[in-house]
């Protein structure tokens, strides 16, 4: 792992200081950090903007709306709890079906409502939220996952990350769930990240816990030379959270539904490193490039031809 991590220095690896400094806290103001940092502020967004999400089912916010929610999830289908500002996977649970007593969750296991309320009331007394503050619990649409991940997904909804500087997507990388992640594509929880190409959206090296591997955990499916379908309209949908936050930099998250096509998952203000391990390649040539080119004048189109033409020149550099 250290090997690989030496070998990716030489290919311009950012570390969390620089990432911190130089983007985060040169891009992205202050007061635009609300609309990301709680998931029903970015839904609403995104309905203004036509950008599709998971249909909001219904908003727990305290013990009134809780009696509410049977109604909230009577969905055959089943549906997602999630906290409002909630990361990394926590607090999530993803349920796949009713039951006769309880539901099933993605995982397999099983909850029952006391279990379900037991969890809601976690969430809304904060142990999920970024600063420990009272928060909100977002019952929503489970995501049917596109059946191209079917081989290389295990119980539960890959996604698709994608890094944009200044509105121009730089990097990007499929997150899929694994027996250690339990429905949830997040990297700290086990997920894998399988880099993809920019230009083309095929997938290319994947890792798991920031070490390389060639195929899934769990299913032993290859991993590389899968092409991500709808890349157009992701390349489209991530570009334009520049103008939906006004965030110069932002880690975008995107799943595929096999009825809806892509959605808007969520926006981090802070993406995470470790999508420089997955695509074997360091963020700060393309991002100090995206910096010189991206001008707020640009066109969505604009910026996605940039894009292109990054990651081809990118290609190249690296090969020399
Ligand atoms: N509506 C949903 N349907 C199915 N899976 C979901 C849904 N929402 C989240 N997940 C799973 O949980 C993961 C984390 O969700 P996300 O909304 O990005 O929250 P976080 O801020 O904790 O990362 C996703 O990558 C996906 O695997
Ligand atoms: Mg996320």
């Amino acid at each position: 792992m250290f090997g690989a991590i030496k070998a990716l220095r030489r290919n311009g690896v950012i570390g969390i200081n620089e990432r911190n400094i130089r983007y985060v806290n040169a891009l992205n103001a202050r007061r635009s950090l609300v609309t990301v940092d709680d998931k029903c502020i970015t839904k609403q967004l995104a309905q203004d903007f036509d950008i599709p999400t998971p249909d909001l089912y219904g908003v727990v916010r305290d013990a009134r709306d809780m009696k509410k929610l049977p109604e909230m999830i009577a969905h055959p289908d089943g549906f997602v709890v999630k906290p409002a500002q909630g990361s990394q996977g926590k607090g999530i649970i993803v349920i796949d079906s009713p039951l006769k007593h309880g539901w099933r969750l993605s995982s397999g296991r099983r909850i029952d409502l006391g279990a379900m309320q037991f969890q809601i009331n976690n969430i809304l007394s904060g142990m999920y939220s970024l600063g420990g503050q009272p928060d909100k619990a977002l019952i929503e649409y489970r995501v049917k996952f596109d059946d191209v991940f079917g081989k290389i997904s295990f119980k539960g909804v890959p996604d698709i990350r994608v890094i944009v500087l200044k509105g121009i997507p730089v990097f990007a990388m499929l997150r899929l769930p694994t027996a250690a992640s339990d429905g949830k594509a997040n990297l700290h929880r086990g997920g894998v990240g399988v880099g993809v190409d920019i230009a083309t959206g095929e997938t290319r090296q994947a890792m798991q816990y920031d070490a390389l591997i060639e195929v899934h955990p769990d299913t032993a499916h290859p991993l590389e030379g899968i092409h991500t379908p709808y890349w157009d309209e992701i390349l489209m949908m991530a570009a334009r959270s520049y103008e939906m936050t006004g965030l110069g930099y932002v880690g975008v998250d995107i799943v595929l539904d096999r009825d809806k096509g892509p959605l808007l998952l969520e926006l981090n203000a802070r993406p995470g490193i470790s999508i420089q391990i997955a695509n074997r390649r360091g963020l700060r040539f393309v991002l100090e490039k995206a910096m010189v080119l991206g001008d707020e004048k640009h066109s969505a189109e604009k910026r996605i031809e940039i894009a292109r033409t990054l990651a081809f020149d990118q290609e190249i550099e690296i090969a020399s």
